[in-house]
């Protein structure tokens, strides 16, 4: 095995401006002086999680969702071996991660819709609390997904975080991807400057 590229342009750019959105909503989510940069942010977060869902059947061999969402027993297995040493190494997301991604995504869409739907005024102070309580299932999520990276990063002697800048893991040379995908990237930016400039106005 040797150090192959893994992760796209669009996969990595996308997911530190989820770090940052989902940072920034979450600091500015109390009173009125940052509604407009809490809506920003949101915005960044939804139009970063829809690129995503695309991206999961259009983009490279590691981005798509048909090489990393497994069954349960698959998540199950890799948690159990992860306890017991024997968690096998995969070069793209592991079977445990593939089902935080999924469920991050959801979350991230339903607390971006229900947040676009208050600020114009819709729904009452029920949608409020619902918009609230996934933020705050997200907050545990995200939290699990960090110490997933943690135990991961360990486990497999392998710098997880690090490979989400440059692209690049442990891994077959035949897995490697042929390309970073940089015209993608730019969309996505172009994508994400829309979506939040059109649900924050
Ligand atoms: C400082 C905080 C965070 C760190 C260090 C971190 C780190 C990582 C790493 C290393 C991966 C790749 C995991 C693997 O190798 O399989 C990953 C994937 C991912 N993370 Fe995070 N993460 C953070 C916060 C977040 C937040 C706040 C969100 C969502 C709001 C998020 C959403 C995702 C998603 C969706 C993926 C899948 C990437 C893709 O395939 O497009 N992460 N994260």
């Amino acid at each position: 095995m040797e150090k192959i590229l893994v992760w796209d342009w669009p996969v990595r750019i996308g997911h530190w401006l989820l770090v940052a959105a989902f940072a920034i909503a979450w600091l500015t989510s109390e009173g009125e002086t940052w509604r407009l940069v809490h809506a920003y942010a949101g915005g960044t977060l939804v139009g970063v999680m829809l690129f995503r869902l695309l991206w999961g059947f259009l983009g490279s061999r590691h981005a798509r969702f048909a090489s990393f969402v497994r069954g349960p027993a698959a998540a199950f297995a890799y948690l159990k071996g992860l306890v017991t040493g024997q968690a096998m190494h995969t070069t793209g997301h592991n079977p445990a991660g593939g089902w935080a991604i999924l469920l991050l995504i959801v979350l991230g869409l339903a607390t971006g819709g229900t947040g676009w739907l208050i600020y114009n005024d819709w729904g009452g102070h029920w949608l409020e609390e619902l918009h609230e309580g996934l933020a705050n299932t997200m907050l545990i999520v995200v939290g699990v997904h960090i110490a997933g990276v943690i135990v991961g990063s360990l486990v497999h002697h392998e710098n997880l975080v690090r490979a989400m800048f440059t692209g690049r893991k442990r891994g077959e040379p035949g897995e490697a991807i042929a390309s970073a995908r940089p015209l993608a990237a730019v969309a996505l930016l172009g994508w994400v400057a829309l979506c939040a400039w059109w649900l924050a106005r």
